[in-house]
Order: C-alpha cells, then sequence, then structure tokens
C-alpha cells in the first residue's frame, strides 16, 4: 500500500566501499540520496581492505539512512518498501547492508526488494531520462526497444542488452549478457595504473584529470594485443563467442609497467608518491607539478586507448543486436573523455547515448531504489533466506 506521499522506496547499498542510502518515489524521483565514501579509509592501501570496509559500512550505515530519511523528510512509516543490493561485490561488505535492510523490513513490516548491483547502475541512467523526457514533456521512450548497456566500473564491464516488456505475465526488464571482460575491469585499470605512477586512489579521477595535459597519441598502445589475448582466452562460458564482445585490460596495464621500466620512471614516480602521500588530503592538482611531460603523455595515451576500446566494441555490440540506443553506466562513465568520444561516434552513428549524472555514476542508493520500483509493482519480493551474493550474475 501506498504511504500518503506514495511510492516511497528506501533504497541501502553497501555492495563496496561507499555506505550509501536514498530515497526515491515512483522510481525515479530522488528525494535524498546519501553516500558515505570510505576513499579515506582505503587510499593508504591504495585499494579496498574487504575487512575495513565491513567494519566502515557498520558504523556508517545507521547515521547514512537517518540522514537521507531526514533529507527526504520522511518518516521509517512513510516508506513502502526496502530495496537492498544482494550482489555482486564483497560479501562481508554486503552483509552489512543486507542484515540492517532485513531487520528493518521486519522491524517495520514492510516489503524487502533485492537489487543486483550492476542493474542497479543501468537504471541510474533509465532514471534520468524518464525524469528528463518528462521535464521537457515528451512522452520517454527508455521502455521501447532494446537498450545497450556498458556497465563499466572498478569491479565489472559489461555490456548487456536491456529489454523491458511482459514476461511469466510480469511487466519487468529482462537483460542479456552480451561482452564482458576476459580479465581486469576497466575500472580497475585505471586504479593500478594510477596506483604504477604513484598518484592518488581511487584512480580514474586523477587519470582523468591529468590525462588533458598529455599528448594521447604519444604512446602508441597497440590494441590488437589486447584483441589478441581476449580472443585466446576468451572462454565461451555462458557467452557465444561467436557473437559477443570480450574486453582484456591486463594487456595494458603489463605494457605500462614496461614502459615506465624501459624509460627508467621509477625514481620520479617514487618522488611523486612520497610527495603526495605527504599531504592530508592529496588532489589531483597536486600531482600536476609532479609529473613530467613524458609521465602526462602516458598518462593521456592509457586513457585514450582505453576510452577508444570501449567506444570501439559497445558500438559493434550495438550494430550487431541492432539496438535502439546506448547508455553507458558505473564509475569510469564520470570519464570526460569517454563522455566526449561515446558521444561524437553516437551522432555519427545516429544512435541516441545517455550517461548518467556524475552523482548516479558512482555506487549510490537511489539507483538501487530506481531498479527496485518496477519489482515492487510487480510483487517481485525477496526471499526470506536471502543473503550475499558476492559473484551474482545479471541476465543470462
Ligand atoms: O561504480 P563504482 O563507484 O564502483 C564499482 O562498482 O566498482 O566505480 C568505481 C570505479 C573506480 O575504478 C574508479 O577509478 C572509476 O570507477 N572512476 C573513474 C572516474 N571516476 C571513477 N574512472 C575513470 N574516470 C573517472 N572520472
Ligand atoms: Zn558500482
Amino acid at each position: 500500500m501506498d504511504s500518503p506521499l506514495g511510492g516511497l522506496i528506501l533504497g541501502i547499498e553497501s555492495s563496496c566501499d561507499e555506505t550509501a542510502a536514498a530515497v526515491v518515489r515512483h522510481g525515479t524521483e530522488i528525494l535524498s540520496n546519501t553516500v558515505a565514501s570510505q576513499i579515506a579509509v582505503h587510499s593508504p592501501y591504495g585499494g579496498v581492505v574487504p575487512e575495513l570496509a565491513s567494519r566502515e559500512h557498520l558504523r556508517n550505515i545507521l547515521p547514512v539512512v537517518r540522514a537521507t530519511l531526514r533529507e527526504a523528510g520522511v518518516a521509517y512509516q512513510d516508506i513502502d518498501a526496502i530495496a537492498v543490493t544482494e550482489g555482486p561485490g564483497l560479501a562481508g561488505a554486503l552483509l552489512v547492508g543486507i542484515s540492517f535492510a532485513k531487520s528493518l523490513a521486519l522491524a517495520l513490516g514492510k516489503p524487502l526488494v533485492a537489487v543486483n548491483h550492476l542493474e542497479g547502475h543501468i537504471h541510474a541512467v533509465l532514471l534520468e531520462e524518464v525524469r528528463r523526457a518528462a521535464s521537457e514533456d515528451e512522452p520517454h521512450n527508455v521502455e521501447k526497444g532494446q537498450t545497450l548497456a556498458l556497465v563499466v566500473s572498478g569491479g565489472h564491464t559489461h555490456l548487456y542488452l536491456a529489454d523491458f516488456g511482459e514476461t511469466a505475465g510480469r511487466a519487468r526488464w529482462t537483460y542479456r549478457n552480451v561482452g564482458r571482460t576476459v580479465d581486469d575491469a576497466a575500472g580497475e585499470a585505471f586504479d593500478k595504473v594510477a596506483k604504477l605512477l604513484g598518484l592518488g586512489y581511487p584512480g580514474g579521477p586523477w587519470i582523468d584529470a591529468l590525462a588533458p595535459h598529455g599528448n594521447p597519441d604519444a604512446v602508441p598502445f597497440t590494441f590488437s594485443q589486447i584483441k589478441a589475448k581476449a580472443h585466446r582466452r576468451g572462454e565461451p562460458g555462458a557467452l557465444d563467442p561467436t557473437e559477443n564482445i570480450y574486453f582484456s585490460f591486463s594487456g595494458i596495464k603489463t605494457a605500462m609497467l614496461r614502459y615506465t621500466k624501459v624509460y627508467e620512471m621509477g625514481a620520479s614516480i617514487e618522488t611523486r608518491h612520497t610527495a603526495l602521500s605527504k599531504l592530508e588530503n592529496p588532489k589531483p592538482a597536486d600531482a600536476l607539478p609532479l609529473c613530467d611531460q613524458r609521465t602526462l603523455d602516458l598518462i593521456a595515451s592509457f586513457q585514450r586507448s582505453v576510452v577508444d576500446d570501449l567506444r570501439r566494441k559497445t558500438f559493434r555490440a550495438a550494430e550487431r543486436f541492432h539496438a535502439q540506443r546506448v547508455i553507458v553506466s558505473g564509475g569510469v562513465a564520470a570519464n570526460r573523455e569517454l563522455r566526449v568520444r561515446f558521444t561524437a561516434e553516437a551522432i555519427e552513428q545516429h544512435l541516441p547515448i545517455a550517461f548518467p549524472s556524475m552523482a548516479l555514476a558512482t555506487d549510490n542508493a537511489a539507483m538501487i531504489a530506481a531498479a527496485a520500483w518496477p519489482k515492487f509493482v510487480s510483487g517481485s519480493f525477496a526471499e526470506e533466506g536471502l543473503t550475499a551474493e558476492p559473484s551474482l550474475a545479471l541476465g543470462r
């Protein structure tokens, strides 16, 4: 039953290193979107430390939920359902959000909806598309035809075909996985390369900020090497190797390491790392004077290579699977060069393209509440035995 406000879902997300809660109305209207980032906790380690993440989630979850309800101006009883990320992600981190959501649903007597984190990333874009159309007084068409979604984050590089329609008597979104990485995720490559160059964590925003200062054509990383490797290692699994698209980002990471060795960049990397670690809250602007032109060129070339590989394969998939539109989501969708180059290609191919706003690109709970809405409407609630699913896949 709707509350007097109507259709309010409290979303909870704790799959990695952000503790997040949000209140979203009817799956599209964000009343609040609160994120407690753990960047400062994991920064000294250059990556997420799972045990520390679980502990931080436990510390933050109640304050974050309280803050988001306060900001939305609603009380616990106004909420119609609670939505929580069930996976994929870090087991201990997911368990904090799930245990909290289950207890809250039980205490309030409200339904619980389980959401796949990757579906959440896709809905971050869809919810904004629906809002944009409404604000321009146009009918939205996100539920018509096939959408090709590139989900590109620290843990994932996947291509999905998303479809909305009636399945087994229920109107729902269905997904077909048509592409994936065979090794590292693109965001992971950004993070590892930033670490290799003595920059901050997470690496994506650092590389994004420094790349415009370098020449992207300076270091020609050959993508045939990545393509060949992907084909060699592409175990078919659930995917059809003749049709599906494979990414591989471990090759470029190794090529970067080799480059720093060949050009003896070790000492300058160490100096940069030490200088930045002395700052309380280092920012990419602090790194710029610590980077020589060779380093900036390397950063720019790395970013251009990764973005172009993502772009080429995404549009190849759009053509192969006759997609009506392309969306890009996940943390790496915040990348400015990616947005520019994907948009240019979409114009050339006459395909509509959409990205999430910056606040919805990286992990958040508004996307979880939005993805939960159609499930709530069709009565698809979580089982009592809901638990963390660290390797949960999306679609078939
Ligand atoms: O979606 P997200 O917050 O968490 C996961 O589900 O993984 O994505 C985080 C990832 C990190 O690897 C981070 O370096 C990357 O997204 N990222 C970026 C940018 N902002 C975040 N990568 C490239 N450019 C950016 N501006
Ligand atoms: Zn994510």
